[in-house]
């Protein structure tokens, strides 16, 4: 008999499926469209150095963090936040913690699941071989009228919701844990077979000029925060999702391993994602760049441009299709799991809801945009601006804090009983003095105080 309770939820099929999940949470649309551009203009090696030092020493302790909480309190991230301030004599006061986890989660899912339906759209238009010898100013005009076409943005929106809706009712099991066990596979086979091609077919030595270079200039006090905020970003931290996926995860995992081998397939997939993108890219001439305008203009200009893209475009639009289905069921859960728990609702009602209100929103994001009737809102940056810069930040602090500070030692430790000690300690110090450091230093830098 195992000290853990049960948990009300559910349990994945294996500790193999728990780091599946997170990887396949981690891996999204950051990866795809960010780290490979933030490499390029941010120092290139040097970028990578600092961001791997705060992957390592910022945002996978904080991740450990969030999975503690999960194997701990085993529940949604609400009752497994109350269990663990309970089991530590603290205030319920901490239920915050939780609820502004779930609370961010959906946030980021309205206007995440809008994204992926973009992509959705852009993978049919590719295989239709819409893109096909383009010119660069047609893909452009093409992507502005796609924003502003609300039915078309909301039938994609509504697809990609759907199918991530049905996978979550299918259960812990059934359902994200089989899909876990789809997509990260296909990542893998889809970036090895992208990457393999861009290589062959495309300019190599520009590629490894902007990439792997070392370029001392471009290496500034901003880089270092560009890395410390994607490191966050990357890793899906301050969302509830590791509460969530570690209270499902099978007694006595070796945490502390299990999400580090996360954070090192995270950023192989983001490296592998720039082989992919910036050789084709740079051989029909676009300009590197970042975000939507990377995703929907640059590279389906490049991949209608180059010989063979009429296959290998699809290809990697499918790859962000499933990069995002990951996330974006990664995203319901901690919600999902709220509504099962307290509010009594069965499995497949709760992802009715969640998905429902995540819809709700999603249209409004959408009318928000182009010439959409809220136009005068942009609820999308908003949104983007509310959980990157307040929400996210805030959330990892009081993880630090109530994990660093306010649980018992023995607690964790138990919790950590698989790893070495020499890990247990060295995660603890991160855990209570650097990151909480490192945290008010993203914020204070996006508010503009440095
Ligand atoms: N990590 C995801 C990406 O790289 C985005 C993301 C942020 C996320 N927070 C999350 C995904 C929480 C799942 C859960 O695109």
């Amino acid at each position: 008999m195992s000290l853990a309770q049960a948990n009300p939820l559910g349990v994945w099929q294996s500790r193999s499926t728990f780091v599946f999940a997170l990887a396949a949470s981690a891996v999204g649309l950051g990866n795809l469209w960010r780290f490979a551009y933030l490499t390029g203009e941010y120092g290139g090696g040097a970028f990578v150095i600092t961001y791997l030092a705060c992957l390592f020493l910022v945002a996978i302790p904080v991740l450990i963090a969030e999975v503690v909480i999960g194997t701990h309190g085993r529940g949604n991230p609400v009752a497994a936040v109350r269990h663990a301030s309970d089991r530590s004599l603290r205030s319920r006061g901490w239920m915050i913690l939780g609820m502004l986890s779930c609370v961010t989660a959906f946030l980021i899912l309205s206007y995440y699941s809008v994204v992926a339906g973009w992509a959705l759209a852009y993978a049919n238009d590719m295989q239709a071989g819409v893109f096909d010898a383009a010119s660069a100013v047609v893909v452009g005009e093409r992507f502005e009228q796609f924003l502003r076409n609300t039915d078309e943005l909301i039938y994609w929106h509504s697809g990609f919701l759907a199918i991530c809706a049905g996978v979550s009712a299918l259960g812990i099991r059934r359902g994200i844990g089989a899909l876990v066990w789809l997509v990260v596979p296909a990542v893998i086979a889809l970036l090895f077979v992208l990457a393999n091609f861009a290589l062959e077919a495309g300019n190599v030595p520009a590629t490894k000029a902007f990439l792997f270079s070392t370029k001392s200039m471009d290496f500034t006090a901003e880089s270092v925060l560009m890395a410390l905020g994607h490191a966050f970003f990357t890793l899906g931290v301050g969302v509830g999702v590791g509460i969530s996926f570690g209270a499902y995860a099978p007694d006595r995992i070796p945490v502390v391993r299990s999400v580090m081998v996360v954070a090192v397939f995270d950023t192989l997939v983001a490296l592998l994602a720039g082989l992919a993108i910036f050789p084709v890219l740079f051989t029909t001439n676009m300009d590197p760049a970042m975000g939507p305008g990377l995703l929907f203009v640059s590279v389906p200009y490049a991949y209608g441009n180059i010989l063979q893209g009429e296959v290998f475009g699809p290809l990697f639009f499918l790859l962000v299709v499933i990069a995002a289905l990951g996330s974006v069921v990664a995203l319901m859960e901690p919600v999902v799991g709220m509504f099962v728990q307290h509010a009594k609702l069965k499995r497949l009602t709760s992802v009715s809801v969640v998905a429902l209100l995540a819809w709700l929103l999603g249209v409004a994001v959408i009318l928000s945009m182009g010439d959409g009737w809220l136009a005068q809102w942009n609820l999308f940056g908003f949104l983007d601006q509310l959980t990157a810069d307040i929400l996210l930040p805030a959330v990892s602090l009081l993880t630090t804090i109530f994990v660093g500070w306010r649980m018992r030692r023995e607690i964790l430790q138990l919790e950590l009983a698989r790893e070495p000690a020499l890990f247990f300690w060295l995660w603890r110090f991160l855990l209570r003095y650097i990151a909480p450091l490192a945290i008010c230093v993203i914020v204070a830098a996006a508010f503009g105080f440095l």
